[in-house]
C-alpha cells in the first residue's frame, strides 16, 4: 500500500510518499518560516500564496525522491483541517485534482491525527489506548488515542499553543522565528530557577492548558511594565531557560493527569514542540518513574510534514474507511467528535 501525503494547513508546504503506513520513500517539507521570520509569526496570505507557489514542485521531488511514478500510487491523502483556511484550500485542491486526474482514492485527514500517526513512522506500531499529547505552534491537545483511527480530544488550549508562545518569547528576546529551536538553543546557557514563572495549571484537575499569562511574564521580565525598565535585568539565556522549563513542567504535569484520569499506561507525543530536547528528556523520566510506554516521534517527524499524512492514509484504507468525495471541503477547525 503506497500513499502520497500532502499537507499545507500552516506554513509548510509538503508532500512524502509512505509504504504500509511505516516506510518514509520520501518527506519533502519547504518551510516558509524565512518569508514570515520578519514578521515573527505567521502572516496567513503570505502562507496561502506561497503553497500556490511551491506546491507543485514539492509534488514532483516527493515522487522523485521516491522513485514512484502516479501508477504506482494506490492512495492519496490530504490534511483538511484544523489551520488556516487559505493554507489548507492549496493542499485540497491539488489533492483532489489529482485524485481526479490519476482516478485514486483520496483520504482528508485531521492535522492533529496525523501527529499522533507521526509517532508510528518507522515502526508502524501505535501503542493503544493511549494518552495522546500534540503541541505545536498552532495547538496543545491532550487526546485519547482508542486506537490508530480513534482518536478524541481530553483537553486543550484555553489561549495560545506552546509552539506560539515559544515564538512569541524568542521575539520578545529578539532571537527570530520560529522561536522554538531558538529558545531552545539560548536556554541551554541558562538557570531554568532564575526567573521564577507561574505554572498555569488552572486548577487541580484541568486537562486544559493556558500560556498566554506567562507570555505576558515573559514579556514584562525582559522590558518591565508600565513603562518602567524590570527591576534587575535578566539574561536573555535564563529568560528562556526559565520559560521552556515552565512550559515543560506544565505539559509534563498535563500528561501525567491524562493517565491518571484515563488509566492508560501509554503515551504518543508528536507536534514541532515535541522536538525540544528538554521535553522529550522530562517525558523520558516520567514514563520511567510510572512504568508506563513512550513514543514520541522522531525530530524530523515532529514538525509538519506529509510523511505523518500519508501513514494515515495508508491506516485508513488498510482498514477500509470510506474515501473522501471531490465535494470535501477544508475546515479550521478540528472535527473530532
Ligand atoms: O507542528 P509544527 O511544525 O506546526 C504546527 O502545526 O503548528 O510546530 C511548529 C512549532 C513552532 O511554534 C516552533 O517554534 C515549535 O514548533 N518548535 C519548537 C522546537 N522546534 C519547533 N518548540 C520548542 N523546541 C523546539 N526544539
Ligand atoms: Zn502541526
Amino acid at each position: 500500500m503506497i500513499c502520497l501525503g500532502i499537507e499545507t494547513s500552516c506554513d509548510e508546504t509538503a508532500c512524502g510518499v509512505v509504504r504500509d503506513g511505516r516506510e518514509v520513500l520520501s518527506n519533502v517539507v519547504r518551510s516558509q518560516a524565512a518569508l514570515h521570520a520578519p514578521y515573527g509569526g505567521i502572516v496567513p496570505e503570505i502562507a496561502s500564496r506561497a503553497h500556490v507557489e511551491d506546491i507543485l514542485r514539492v509534488l514532483r521531488t516527493a515522487l522523485a525522491e521516491a522513485g514512484v511514478t502516479p501508477a504506482a500510487i494506490d492512495v492519496l491523502a490530504v490534511t483538511n483541517r484544523p489551520g488556516l483556511i487559505g493554507s489548507l484550500i492549496v493542499g485540497l485542491m491539488a489533492a483532489k485534482a489529482l485524485a481526479f486526474a490519476w482516478r485514486k482514492p483520496l483520504h482528508a485527514v485531521d492535522h492533529l491525527h496525523a501527529h499522533i500517526v507521526a509517532a508510528a513512522l518507522g515502526t508502524g506500531q501505535l501503542r493503544v489506548p493511549s494518552v495522546g499529547l500534540v503541541v505545536s505552534g498552532g495547538h496543545t491537545s491532550l487526546l485519547a488515542v482508542h486506537d490508530a483511527l480513534t482518536v478524541r480530544p481530553l483537553g486543550g488550549t484555553t489561549d495560545d499553543a506552546a509552539g506560539e508562545a515559544f515564538d512569541k518569547v524568542a521575539q520578545i528576546l529578539g532571537l527570530g522565528y520560529p522561536g522554538g529551536p531558538a529558545i531552545a538553543a539560548a536556554a541551554r546557557d541558562g538557570n531554568p530557577a532564575a526567573v521564577p514563572f507561574a505554572r498555569s495549571l488552572l486548577g487541580s484537575r484541568s486537562l486544559d492548558f493556558s500560556f498566554s499569562g506567562l507570555k505576558t511574564a515573559a514579556r514584562y521580565a525582559v522590558l518591565g511594565q508600565q513603562g518602567r525598565p524590570p527591576a534587575a535585568p535578566v539574561a536573555a539565556a535564563d529568560v528562556a531557560a526559565s520559560f521552556q522549563m515552565a512550559v515543560v513542567d506544565t505539559l509534563v504535569e498535563k500528561c501525567a493527569r491524562a493517565l491518571d484520569a484515563t488509566g492508560w499506561t501509554s503515551l504518543i507525543v508528536g507536534g514541532g514542540v515535541a522536538a525540544n530536547r528538554v521535553l522529550r528528556e522530562r517525558l523520558e523520566a516520567l514514563a520511567a518513574a510510572r512504568g508506563i510506554a513512550l513514543a514520541v516521534a522522531r525530530p524530523e517527524f515532529c514538525t509538519d510534514n506529509a510523511a505523518m499524512v500519508a501513514a494515515l492514509g495508508c491506516m485508513l484504507a488498510a482498514a477500509g474507511r470510506p474515501c473522501a468525495d471531490l465535494t470535501v471541503d477544508a475546515a479550521p477547525d478540528s472535527r473530532m467528535p
